[in-house]
């Protein structure tokens, strides 16, 4: 690994104002890790490097068949000092599922976990401990091979991005609003739904703004077919909390290959199974959740991310209706559910299903070989 770290760091006052409101990747931080891929040598030794633009050729093969991923995850500071990463191996692994969907280069479980261990080591500086706060890594990796013929890249670049931050809607998770798209569809079975591509993002921003125009917060995905059945919202998957004389059970829609396989929503499956409430991943049309809130069976409903953390959703506007979830508030599951993923997060809660690495402990193992 090359040394970035004799590169300009950041003062002390500077990192302690940007941590007093981060919001969301507003600063980044000094470094960056850079890995390149060539189809004749595999992956080179991470690079540490000091954050700064690069170049790249006009004729750079993601500038024109977009083959780009991202994944974006989050190291927390813990109670004793030490900072710890949030389920990186998941991360890894998604982000080579979407390598593998787009045909690059697919970076090995241990390669992408000492990439943000370095980085996290290096920024360490940069890792507020404020309540809800979090260093979020956003690992990026694009085709760079100077080439107009249409085929897989030859080359590609990958960068481990940092920044300090709160969650995306801000730290009182007020519930947000949203409506479905109209005609635009986001994602079909067999597509790129499912992968961590710019394109997904890309194809989500047209709906999106005009959502944001119509005073609303965020898109509700419905499928690309049927344009019937709820998928997920532009960045960030979706929840059901439903009430009948029984007691509460909580729904999310199944990951079939359209919507992003998120690891906030398998965390929030396994914390709500962990307090014994019922769960299924099954379909929810639109038509059931407006009919759930009106008839005041659907008494919550969320939305969650690695960059959102879990956010109420309070009203939903679909063709010719606009709906109140609950009393539009954040509703009891939303809140117990968000304080069970985020007291594991910040290590006040135990961390029984093994998502926190020491990110120290992680490097030194990772460079000795004995990661596991
Ligand atoms: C995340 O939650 O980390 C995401 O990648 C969503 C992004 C659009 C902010």
């Amino acid at each position: 690994m090359s040394d970035g770290g004799t590169g300009p760091r950041t003062d002390a006052g500077t990192i302690a104002r940007a941590h007093r409101d981060p919001g969301f990747c507003r600063f980044h931080t000094d470094h960056v890790v850079v890995l390149e891929w060539s189809a004749g040598t595999g992956w080179a030794e991470p690079s540490l490097e000091p954050y700064g633009a690069f170049t790249m050729d006009p004729a750079a093969s993601v500038l024109h068949y977009g083959q780009s991923i991202f994944e974006g995850l989050k190291v927390f500071r813990q109670p004793d000092g030490s900072a710890a990463l949030f389920r990186v191996g998941d991360h890894a692994r998604r982000m080579a599922r979407s390598a593998w969907r787009l045909a690059m280069a697919e970076m090995p479980t241990e390669l992408f976990q000492r990439a943000c261990a370095e980085l996290a080591v290096a920024d360490d500086a940069w890792i507020p401990g404020g309540p809800g706060q979090s260093l979020y890594i956003r690992p990026l990796m694009v085709a760079n091979e100077s080439e107009l013929g249409l085929r897989d890249s030859a080359r590609y670049r990958c960068m481990f991005l940092a920044y300090p931050v709160e969650p995306c809607f801000g730290r009182d998770f007020a519930p947000i609003s949203v409506t479905t798209p109209g005609d635009l569809v986001r994602a079909v079975r067999g597509g790129t739904g499912e992968a961590k591509c710019a394109g997904n993002y890309a194809a989500s921003l047209r709906a999106r703004k005009e959502a944001v125009a119509r005073g609303f917060h965020e898109v509700l995905w419905l499928d690309g077919l049927e344009r019937r059945w709820v998928e997920e919202l532009s960045g960030m998957n979706v929840f059901f909390v439903w009430r009948d004389a029984s007691g509460v059970r909580l729904t999310t829609p199944e990951c079939r290959g359209t919507i992003v396989r998120g690891i906030t929503r398998d965390c929030l499956l396994t914390l709500a199974r962990d307090a014994g409430i019922p769960v299924s991943q099954e379909p929810t049309s639109i038509d059931a959740l407006v009919d759930g809130a009106t008839s005041g069976r659907l008494v919550e409903m969320f939305a969650c991310g690695t960059a959102a953390v879990v956010v109420p959703v309070g009203r939903v506007a679909t063709d010719g209706h606009d709906v109140t979830v609950g009393d539009g508030r954040e509703g009891p599951v939303t809140a117990r559910l968000r304080d069970a993923l985020t007291g594991i997060q910040h290590g006040v809660r135990p961390d029984r299903h093994g998502w926190l690495r020491n990110v120290r402990n992680d490097l030194a193992s990772v460079r000795t070989g004995t990661h596991r």
